[in-house]
């Protein structure tokens, strides 16, 4: 039997730099000889490739799993659905080779594959949010993540592959610096200065909004945000990898304020601006492993 593996950049540590492309389909495109194609080009490791719903329903294919990413509201905020067809995530530490593999990236999906949008993002203060937090402290990480972000190698068709759920974050820093230091750490949770826990947070806090234990079964992800920034602006790439978008979907109304009415205190100084879910393929021989959907 063939032996399945993650594409290997899921389960890594976050690099030092980072670029994400999104992309649509032409309109009466053929992706399928494209995809081939990307598939000589997608390592898992360096460059990771997700498929969202619209451009597997173009196939004519379905992943069981795999939904449209929910467009939801709560008491003064909004989370929009943006779907695209594609989406990868390009690692790497060097700005120059991420924009020469951009283009070749680019180039071997036209003219199906139309590129929307290329987000430059990067490692800030070893892994904080732009908002000076620690970002990834309860990842679970060995076999944990595995068990939370892969679907189980020994699965017939999806084993090996994972979900990710992409929500592109602006934060409004003037906001963030008329708060206080005290008001900061109760809208996270945690203390910035030494990323402790504040027991006695408010409801609100968005690490006791999320925090994955407190769900009933638990929801477990693996969270590989990254911050960006284009000229004066800038956020955070929320990426939250699952075996299936289950706990990421949980963890998301309960921020909005779907569960009790109490919205997730992020908000007060971050707006998603975009979200979609994709499905990542295993890896076979060092390739994406595209047979579900029939290629
Ligand atoms: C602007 C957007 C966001 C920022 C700046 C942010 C930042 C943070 C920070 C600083 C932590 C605490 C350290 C850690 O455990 O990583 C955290 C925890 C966490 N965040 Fe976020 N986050 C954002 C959006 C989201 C979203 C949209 C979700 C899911 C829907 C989410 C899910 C989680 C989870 C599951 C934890 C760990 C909770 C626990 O089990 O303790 N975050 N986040």
């Amino acid at each position: 039997m063939m032996q399945h593996s993650p594409q290997a950049g899921i389960l890594l540590p976050v690099p030092p730099l980072a670029r994400y492309l999104s992309f649509s389909l032409a309109p009466g495109a053929h992706p399928g000889a494209h995809l081939r194609g990307l598939r000589e080009l997608v390592d898992g490791q360096n460059t990771v490739a997700g498929f969202g719903r619209v451009l597997i329903t173009a196939l004519n294919e379905e992943i069981a799993g795999l939904r449209d990413f929910p467009a939801l509201a709560g008491p003064g905020v909004a989370v929009p659905a943006t779907p695209t067809a594609l989406w990868l995530w390009l690692r790497g530490e060097d700005r120059g080779e991420i924009l020469h593999r951009s283009r070749r990236l680019t180039s071997a999906l036209a003219p199906a594959f139309k590129l929307d949008e290329a987000c430059d993002a990067f490692l800030f203060d070893g892994g904080r949010d732009l908002s000076g937090y620690q970002d990834g402290t309860e990842n679970p990480v060995a076999q944990e993540a595995i068990d939370a972000a892969i679907v189980d190698v020994q699965e017939p068709v999806l084993g090996g592959s994972s979900f990710v759920a992409v929500q592109r974050w602006q934060h409004d820093f003037s906001r963030l610096e008329r708060m206080g230091e005290n008001e900061r750490d109760l809208v996270v949770g945690r203390r910035r200065v030494d990323n402790q826990e504040i027991d006695d947070a408010p409801e609100s806090a968005h690490v006791k909004r999320t925090a994955q234990e407190s769900f009933t079964p638990e929801a477990f992800v693996v969270r590989r945000s990254m911050p960006w920034a284009d000229g004066m602006h800038g956020g955070l790439i929320f990426v939250a990898f699952g075996r299936s978008l289950e706990a990421f979907e949980v963890q998301l109304r309960r921020m909005v304020g779907m569960d009790d009415g109490i919205v997730d205190a992020l908000f007060k100084f971050s707006r998603p601006e975009t979200g979609a879910y994709f499905w990542c393929p295993a890896m076979v021989n060092g390739r994406l492993d595209l047979s579900p959907l029939g290629l």
